[in-house]
């Protein structure tokens, strides 16, 4: 393996605590990815305010269907793995599935392992109105909390599925009350997913906490995608509302082509991958 590279100026810079994240509202644009290992979040670090450890990875990097069968041990590991790679970024990591809904107690515990075990700024949690106890529970107690409401991917396995939220009139009031839920509970920001882009307008210009948005409106507070929908990497399916700065799928497609070609026609490994004996000294040097 290559020495660790030294780092770059921008990462000597201070990290981006949740006082600056909250301090953005109506300010500059977020700029928010996701991250789940080591290498990419040392890439994005320097260009991001915010990386999301989401519980996307269990589709991302898992494979799975949903991202339902995540576990907290998983969350962690990736958690502990993208603080070991940003240096300046705000690092928050996703409560997976069944790690906080039961009560405030659980989330707090939860909560707690994540800040102990990785050295992240904060935490994300799902959900509204229901969900503002155990949000002033924690904040109270010291864990900094994102919320996300709209659109909530833990919960596809009821009737709400992967459905755009907000376009009736109870569907926009229950929204809107989830995200001044939240607000009022203490989180320091808060992600709307999936929602009508006049609600997320609304939402931002309700709350006093910064918004982020994905799949929600411009007029947020701030942006966020997963970093392997931008990249091209994870192609499944793309959402309608995902930008793809990068087709690296067929990249590395055409890279590991071109690894089994040279291998089957053994041109690779050359001369210069290879480690000759040292030729024998000449007698009577040193
Ligand atoms: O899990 C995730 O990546 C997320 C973002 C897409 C907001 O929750």
């Amino acid at each position: 393996m290559p020495n660790k590279p030294e780092p770059k100026k921008s990462q000597a810079r201070p990290r981006i605590s949740v006082a600056d994240i909250r301090a953005r509202k109506g300010g500059v644009p977020l700029v928010c990815l996701t991250a789940y290992t080591t290498p990419m979040a040392q890439r994005l670090d320097p260009h991001v305010d915010l990386l999301l450890v989401g519980d996307s990875l269990a589709m991302v990097v898992y494979g799975m269907k949903t991202t339902v069968g995540v576990t907290l041990e998983t969350m962690i590991n990736h958690g502990a793995a993208v603080m070991r790679g940003a240096q300046r970024a705000c690092v928050i990591i996703d409560l997976p599935y069944g790690s906080y809904e039961a009560g405030a107690e659980l989330a707090y515990a939860s909560a707690a392992r994540v800040m102990k075990e990785t050295g992240a700024q904060g935490v994300k949690l799902e959900g509204g109105v229901e969900m503002a106890g155990t949000v002033r529970h924690m904040v109270g107690r010291g864990i900094p909390v994102l919320g996300h409401v709209g659109l909530l991917p833990q919960k596809v396995t009821d009737k709400s599925g992967y459905r755009i939220q907000g376009k009736d009139d109870a569907g926009w009031k229950r929204v809107l009350a989830d995200a001044k839920a939240i607000a009022g509970a203490g989180a320091f920001a808060i992600v709307i997913e999936g929602t009508v882009e006049s609600l997320a307008r609304q939402i931002t210009e309700t709350v006093t906490v910064p918004t982020v948005g994905i799949g929600a409106s411009p007029a947020c507070d701030g942006q966020i995608l997963v970093t392997d929908d931008v990249l091209g990497v994870f192609s499944d399916f793309t959402p309608s509302f995902v930008k793809r700065y990068a087709e690296l799928g067929p990249d590395i497609e055409r890279a590991a082509r071109a690894y089994a070609e040279d291998v089957r026609n053994r041109r690779f490994p050359g001369p210069e991958h290879c480690f000759p004996l040292p030729s024998p000294r000449p007698k009577g040097k040193a």
